[in-house]
């Protein structure tokens, strides 16, 4: 075990400089296949906070309003180049810290290039409209679309710099300035994008980092009366109370909060393809992915079939350090959810689901925070484990009859973030498509999203949505004017 003092110190980064926590405490962050410290995190509170939205404001109303959007974007440019440069050396700080697979996070890494480049592309293409007017004399009336302010963005540790550029982006392509509170697990690799903004010539507090726990850090943060916006993803109960405090401050959010996403199989699908679908939809990234298809919907007809082929190809995966570019499925990031996933394995038995594969921890790897690929058959959608977000890599399999059995179960949840449907026939597909109560449905793939593509939830999953055009509204007000020739107001007590 390394001596914690000796360990790489990571400060707040704000109005472009990195800072020692106004307190001076730190706390160690971990490599969840090591088990070990690797470096110490600054410890936030309020007066970080302050000083970090102080910063964003004063850029705001500073050099940051003084650029045209096409300016704004050639830096956008500028920095997602640096970004693709840098894209290996961040990949591995973020797979020591959150355990994510080497071979999955450089490509993820260099995609957040390609992620800004759309939003710097973007930054000029916010373009007002002329409204119609029936009064008289007025000349016209046209929109103005204009940056919130200042916005807070909160991220949790599956994917940090991903979840973070799906909000940097575009509230900064819209000409809003941020302050970022990464997962308290996490943080190194946003602290190391931060940097990077200051290398590409950005003008200082346009990009700020705070550290530290949701409570000491995240809550002061929604809470600022100069915050406009928060932008987050993370659990369902952290989302509902940062939407309860933005509520007190008439603030707006766009929220990521999770699934429990259905992928159902139809049996006239391809099901060489979906048997691959099903796989990576519960098992990449160990399972802790909001998209997961975390509930596997199939048809009676192919059930056992299916499940007997599920069972022998999730079986071969190969677990171990995420650092080997052979390895299939990595540790579970944090301990806490190491422990959440382990109880979800005994409430699904309790439940009488049938452990048809793993429901074991591998305390022979790494550190012990690997989990088995599990999968649950007999699963009723009613039971605790088809209805709750496990986050880990636990397949609950529920049969269905036909297309409005699959309907009925797949939005029989309070979730509604994702969804995918395996078949042949366009009818079907369109039909279930236009069926299912979630932002995102897949037809014959599971997974894909792209910086062109709006994603987000229905119902508890969320609010908003992220990529794609879509997103760059999250961060602009309608300004609405009203432009006339008539100087002559005839009667000043009558309205026209
Ligand atoms: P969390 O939702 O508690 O934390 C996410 C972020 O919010 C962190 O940066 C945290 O510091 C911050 N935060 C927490 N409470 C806050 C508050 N009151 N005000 C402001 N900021 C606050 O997520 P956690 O504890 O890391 O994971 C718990 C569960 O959340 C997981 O088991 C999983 O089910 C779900 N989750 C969902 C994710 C998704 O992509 N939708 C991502 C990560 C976790
Ligand atoms: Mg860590």
């Amino acid at each position: 075990m390394p001596l914690i003092e000796a360990l790489p110190k990571y400060g707040h980064y704000i109005n472009g400089a990195m800072i020692p926590p106004a307190l001076g405490d730190y706390f160690p962050t971990e490599n969840p296949y090591s088990g070990e410290p690797w470096a110490l995190i600054a410890r936030g509170g309020k007066v970080d906070v302050n000083a970090a939205v102080a910063a964003a404001t004063c850029a705001f109303a500073g050099e940051w309003a003084k650029l045209t959007p096409s300016r704004r974007g050639k830096l956008l440019r500028r920095f997602a180049d640096l970004l693709i440069d840098h894209a290996q050396r961040i990949a591995e700080i973020e797979r020591r810290d959150n355990g994510k697979l080497a071979a999955e996070v450089v490509t993820q890494m260099r995609y957040l290039g390609d992620y800004f480049h759309y939003f710097a592309g973007l930054a000029d293409k916010i373009e007002s409209r002329v409204i119609p007017t029936d009064k008289q004399g007025v000349l016209f009336c046209y929109t103005r679309y204009e940056p919130k302010g200042v916005v807070a963005i909160i991220t949790p540790w599956n994917s940090p710099l991903t979840l973070t550029s799906w909000k940097l982006a575009p509230a900064l392509a819209a000409g809003c300035t941020v302050v970022i509170k990464p997962s308290e697990y996490t943080s190194a690799s946003t602290l190391e994008m931060a940097v990077l903004f200051g290398e590409a010539g950005f003008p200082k507090g346009v990009v700020n980092v705070v550290t530290g726990f949701g409570d000491e850090a995240g809550a002061p943060l929604v809470e600022h009366p100069d915050v406009a916006h928060i932008g987050f993803t993370g659990s369902e109960l952290a989302g509902q109370k940062i939407y309860q405090a933005a509520a007190r401050g008439l603030k707006t959010v766009t929220l990521e909060l999770g699934g429990k996403s259905a992928n159902i199989v139809f049996d006239d699908a391809d099901l060489d393809q979906a048997l691959k679908g099903a796989v990576s939809g519960i098992f990449s990234a160990s399972g802790q992915s909001c998209q997961a298809g975390s509930r596997l919907l199939l048809q009676s007809s192919i059930h056992d079939e299916f499940v007997h082929r599920l069972v022998a190809l999730a079986r071969q995966a190969k677990l171990g350090d995420p650092a080997d570019i052979s390895t299939q499925i990595g540790p579970i990031a944090t301990r806490p959810q190491f422990e959440k996933v382990l109880r979800y394995i005994q409430i699904a038995k309790a439940e009488g689901a049938v452990c048809a594969l793993g429901g074991k921890a591998r305390p022979d790897l790494g550190q012990g925070q690997f989990i088995e690929p599990t999968i649950f058959t007999g699963v009723d959608n009613r039971m605790r484990i088809a209805q709750e977000e496990i986050f880990g890599p636990v397949l609950c399999v529920i049969p269905f009859e036909d297309e409005d059995d699959a309907i009925r179960i797949a939005n029989d949840n309070r979730y509604g973030l994702a969804g995918a449907v395996w078949t042949r026939s366009l009818q079907r597909a369109l039909m279930v498509t236009e069926k299912l109560k979630a932002g995102t449905v897949w037809v014959n793939n599971y997974r894909a999203t792209s910086f062109t593509a709006p994603f987000g939830g229905y119902k508890h999953s969320g609010i908003g949505r992220e990529s794609g055009m879509d997103a760059v509204r999250e961060y602009l007000e309608t300004k609405c004017v009203w432009v006339s020739t008539d100087l002559d107001v005839a009667n000043p007590f009558i309205r026209r």
